[in-house]
C-alpha cells in the first residue's frame, strides 16, 4: 500500500488522499502507525472508515482510532473521519469528539442527497431544518433518476442504477399500505412507468392532506 502511494504522488502533480480502514482485522488495527506513513508518502489528507477490512460493515464504526490519529502529534494532514454518520447531530459530536477537519458520508446520503444541506443548516443554527415538504424531496428523487438516465446514457439501465436510492429513500417512510406500490417502484424499468407510480404516491399523499 504504502510502495503504490508513493508511486502515485510521484507520478503526479495534484493532491493525493487516501481512504482506507483501521486496518485489515480485530488484532491488526495498525491505522495510527499506518497513518504516520501513508503521511510520509507525501498525501494530501486521509479518511479513515471506522471499521477493519474483515468487519465488512458488521458492528459499528469505531470512531477511538480515528480520533487516535487525529491527536496523533506527528500528523499535520487533515484527516476526514467516515462510517455511520447519518444525522447531524452525529457529525456534530464527531466534529467535537474526536477533533477531525472533516466528516465523509456514505450511506446517509443514499435516498437522502439533502443530508448536507442539513448539517450545515444544524451547524448553523444549532437545530434542525424543519423537514423539506413531501413533494420536493419526491422532486429530487426523480431529478436524481433522471441525472442517472443522462449519465448512464440508457433508461433502464439508469433505472436500475438508482434504485438503490428508492429502495433506501427515507421519503416514503410512514406512508400506509406502500408495500406494493415499493415493489412496483422498485421493479419498474422504464421512465413513464417509474414516474407514473411516483405521482400516484404524490396525488394519495396530497389528496390525505386536504
Ligand atoms: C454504494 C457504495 C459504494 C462505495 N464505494 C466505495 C469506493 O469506491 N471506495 C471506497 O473507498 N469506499 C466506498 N464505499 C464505502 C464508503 O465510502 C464508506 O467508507 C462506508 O460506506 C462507510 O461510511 P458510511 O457509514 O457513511 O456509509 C462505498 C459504499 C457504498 C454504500
Amino acid at each position: 500500500m504504502l510502495k503504490i502511494t508513493r508511486s502515485v504522488v510521484d507520478a503526479v502533480k495534484i493532491p493525493v488522499t487516501v481512504k482506507t480502514r483501521l486496518g485489515w482485522d480485530e488484532n491488526n488495527k495498525i491505522i495510527v502507525t499506518l497513518a504516520e506513513q501513508l503521511q510520509d508518502c507525501g498525501i494530501a489528507a486521509l479518511a479513515i472508515h471506522g471499521r477493519t477490512r474483515s468487519q465488512m460493515y458488521k458492528g459499528d464504526a469505531d470512531w477511538t482510532l480515528i480520533g487516535e490519529v487525529k491527536n496523533n502529534p506527528r500528523m499535520h494532514i487533515p484527516i476526514i473521519g467516515n462510517g455511520d454518520v447519518t444525522t447531524p447531530e452525529r457529525a456534530k459530536e464527531c466534529f467535537e469528539r474526536y477533533g477531525v477537519d472533516a466528516v465523509m458520508i456514505g450511506r446517509g446520503a443514499i435516498g437522502r442527497p439533502w443530508i448536507f444541506e442539513e448539517i450545515n443548516y444544524f451547524f448553523e443554527n444549532g437545530e434542525r431544518k424543519a423537514p423539506y415538504p413531501f413533494g420536493w424531496q419526491v422532486d429530487i428523487l426523480k431529478e436524481h433518476v433522471l441525472r442517472s438516465i443522462e449519465w448512464i446514457g440508457d433508461e433502464r439501465k439508469g433505472i436500475v442504477h438508482s434504485r438503490r436510492h428508492l429502495a433506501a429513500t427515507p421519503v416514503f417512510k410512514g406512508i400506509a399500505d406502500f408495500r406494493q406500490t415499493r415493489i412496483a417502484m422498485l421493479r419498474a424499468e422504464m421512465l413513464d412507468e417509474l414516474f407514473g407510480i411516483i405521482d400516484g404516491v404524490v396525488a394519495e399523499h396530497e389528496n390525505s392532506q386536504k
